[in-house]
């Protein structure tokens, strides 16, 4: 088969229709500054694009760069981050931004390993940062990109069994080149078009690809354990 082509049609779509959000770098600019990623990374797990807009452009306002954020005091950056939540989040934060000004320069680690190291960082972060800041293959899996997976591919398996296999097909399907675009079109696609309820099959750039959309009801996948 032709594993490039889901890459191919996505990031035609994504050149075209990329959503504008702030931490990603303006279209023909320079890759995106690793700090505004990891920082943007952070705010967006468990928390929507809409609610975090307004704290990163706080947060890179007052504190522009890692050295900045890591000589904040924490009770500012606590008071910083109130009403974003799990603020469990807030103190790995700064406890990253402190490892990466103090172990490693100011410079964030270029790869997932050396990112998976840094405090807060897990699997996910760590892929998502290699990719989009730094360009690397990584295979960048949160929840909408497991929705897209499962339906281009129509996993029969329920979740949260499903996921090996979720993973080992988003790896399929990852392209060398353009990994961090690619990464942010299959959220994008996940966010606008390949909803959990009702997604948008008709204006879908992968609907020639989708194994789901060939079936009666796209929107059964990912198939749910019964509780
Ligand atoms: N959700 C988490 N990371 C994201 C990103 N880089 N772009 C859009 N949505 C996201």
């Amino acid at each position: 088969g032709d594993q490039g082509k889901i890459a191919r049609d996505l990031l035609a779509h994504y050149d075209v229709h990329a959503r504008r959000l702030p931490w990603r770098a303006p279209p023909g600019a320079n890759a995106a500054d690793p700090y505004r990623v990891w920082l943007s990374e952070i705010m967006l797990q468990q928390t929507t694009v809409a609610a975090v807009a307004p704290y990163f452009a706080r947060f890179t306002a007052r504190w522009p760069d890692v050295m900045a954020l890591a000589a904040a005091e924490d009770a500012e950056v606590m008071a910083a981050w109130a009403g974003l939540g799990y603020y469990a989040r807030a103190r790995n934060l700064l406890a990253c931004a402190r490892a990466v000004a103090s172990g490693h320069g100011g410079a964030f680690p270029d790869t997932e390993e050396g990112l998976r190291a840094l405090p807060g960082v897990g699997a996910y972060t760590a892929a998502a940062v290699a990719a989009i800041a730094f360009g690397r293959r990584a295979v960048v899996v949160d929840a909408n990109v497991e929705r897209v997976v499962a339906r281009l591919f129509a996993i029969a398996t329920p979740l949260p069994a499903a996921r090996a296999e979720i993973r080992a097909a988003a790896d399929t399907i990852t392209p060398e080149a353009r990994a961090g675009d690619f990464a942010q079109a299959m959220m994008d696609l996940g966010a606008t078009i390949c909803t959990p309820r009702g997604p948008a099959c008709g204006i879908c750039p992968l609907r020639g690809d989708c194994a789901a959309f060939r079936t009666a009801d796209p929107a059964a996948f990912p198939v749910k354990a019964p509780k």
